[in-house]
């Protein structure tokens, strides 16, 4: 077949060579993004008179025909065609001819490629921070939902202290904050375009690169051809960026999973996102919960794969670095759908109030027992001792804390009185939890106001 660079080329490219090398099957989704970058690049051209401005028009004109057989998808790729970029080019010239042939003047693939991967995680970026911005909205409208809903916390998988459901949501909303300005960040360095780096040194036209930024709309201008071809850092943070917050939806998928489990029922998925056994005819299991668990380890693949790629990789351009996309839309894809989903899983399940607290034992409140005796004067490691010999007794006399008689209390420790009993109370228990991110009511709603704000401001920023 004939190659765009085929002139110093006497011996044919096999064909298994060619299904090798070509990255045509997974890089024409970039068609749009080469389009564009090509358009501008003409403009360039005209200004740097290789163009007239006869010619700009036909080549532009040709741009707009060939990005309406891609809508249409009517756009028919030819056995030469390596790569998205010399397939255009290829189409080009049959359209326009000779005119078609200068478009790739002073232009290499090796910068062709990177702008057009920036542009393409340019717009997909914008639109992860839309979806994160959504699934925030659903984790703060739970939180106020289950605001006096109270539930066992755990550390090591073992109750811990008593906290408010909507609390545990308001988590997944500060933690998806986080993941959310990762790609803010992300986008700083996404946003540098790289067109007119040539090869690696540089295009030896008198190109004004600020034409090509304009067009494109870019914030910034790669400042060094060498860079500007080379590195691949800006997908590698957002590969970051998506493998956390994958990471993030796994853990709570994980918490879901138990507690929807028969052990807990403290909730239950909607059937939309649950499925069945093709075997046992009872079970409705939480499939979507726990393919986000398990698509997260995809996301880990694909930055370990980034990262991998580049590590001792000469500069500039190499071919290893076409194996930098597969990953990028991988994740950008399985980022996409799992938050969806798990939107979609938080927004439809149904809280059993009844159960949150039925498998809770007095012992949970062991830490207020013991700042009960702290609140008295006694220290609190003392008090922690006091507690634990409590703990041992209850369990010994097989009796609940809060059935363990006065008089034994005292002989543990006179500070005990008859308020002792009180303590045994999971709202007040909360309500001990009175300081700025803890777990009483008005501290729940403060983080509730605070996520507001914050959900303000991202907007406002975003112009
Ligand atoms: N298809 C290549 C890629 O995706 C771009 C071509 C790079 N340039 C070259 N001279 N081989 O990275």
């Amino acid at each position: 077949m004939a190659k765009l660079w085929g002139g110093r080329f006497s011996a044919p490219t096999p064909k298994l060579m060619e299904e090798f090398n070509d990255s045509l099957s997974f890089d024409r989704r970039l068609w749009k993004e080469e389009l564009e970058a090509s358009d501008a690049y003409a403009l360039a051209l005209r200004d740097a008179g290789i163009y007239s401005g006869r010619e700009l028009a036909l080549v532009r004109a040709a741009f707009r025909e060939i990005e309406t057989e891609f809508v249409n998808e009517r756009f028919a790729y030819k056995a030469e065609d390596e790569d998205i970029h010399t397939a255009i080019e290829r189409r080009l010239v049959e359209k326009i001819g000779e005119t078609g042939k200068k478009i790739h003047s002073g232009r290499s693939r090796n910068e062709q490629v990177t702008t057009d991967e920036r542009i393409y995680l340019k717009k997909t970026t914008v639109g992860v921070i839309l979806l994160l911005k959504s699934l925030q909205k659903t984790a703060v409208r739970i939180a106020s939902d289950t605001i006096d809903d109270i539930v066992p916390s755990y550390t090591h998988l073992q109750q811990a202290q008593l906290i408010r459901l909507g609390h545990y949501f308001m988590s997944l909303f500060f933690m998806i904050q986080d993941d959310k300005e990762r790609f803010v960040d992300v986008l700083k360095r996404i946003d540098i375009l790289p067109l007119g780096s040539g090869a690696a040194a540089g295009s030896t036209l008198k190109l004004d690169r600020r034409i090509l930024k304009r067009e494109l709309g870019f914030v910034a201008l790669s400042p060094n051809s060498v860079y500007g071809v080379s590195d691949r850092a800006f997908i590698t943070e957002f590969l970051y960026a998506a493998a956390q917050t994958l990471v993030h939806l796994s853990r709570f998928a994980e918490d879901l999973i138990i507690w929807s489990s028969s052990e807990f029922r403290f909730i239950e998925l909607n059937d939309m996102y649950s499925t069945g056994s093709s075997m046992m005819p009872q079970k409705k299991n939480p499939d979507s919960l726990e393919l986000i668990r398990g698509k997260a380890s995809r996301a880990i693949a694909n930055l370990n794969s980034i990262l991998i790629l580049q590590k001792g990789l000469p500069l500039t351009y190499s071919k290893d670095l076409q194996e930098d996309k597969e990953p990028l839309f991988d994740s950008v894809a399985t980022l996409l759908i799992s938050v969806k989903i798990f939107e979609g899983v938080i927004s439809t399940l149904k809280v059993n109030r009844s159960n949150l607290l039925q498998r809770v034992d007095d012992s949970i409140y062991a830490t207020d027992i013991a700042d009960y005796l702290t609140e008295r004067g006694i220290p609190f490691r003392d008090a922690h001792k006091i507690v634990g010999k409590l703990v041992l007794l209850s369990l010994d006399k097989n009796e609940a804390l809060r059935d363990v008689e006065l008089s034994k209390l005292r002989k543990l420790s006179a500070k005990f009185g008859d308020d002792y009993y009180d303590i045994f109370n999971p709202v007040k228990s909360v309500e001990r939890h009175d300081l700025y991110g803890g777990t009483s009511l008005k501290r729940v709603k403060e983080q509730i106001s605070l996520a507001h704000k914050m959900m303000k401001e991202v907007r406002a920023s975003r112009r």
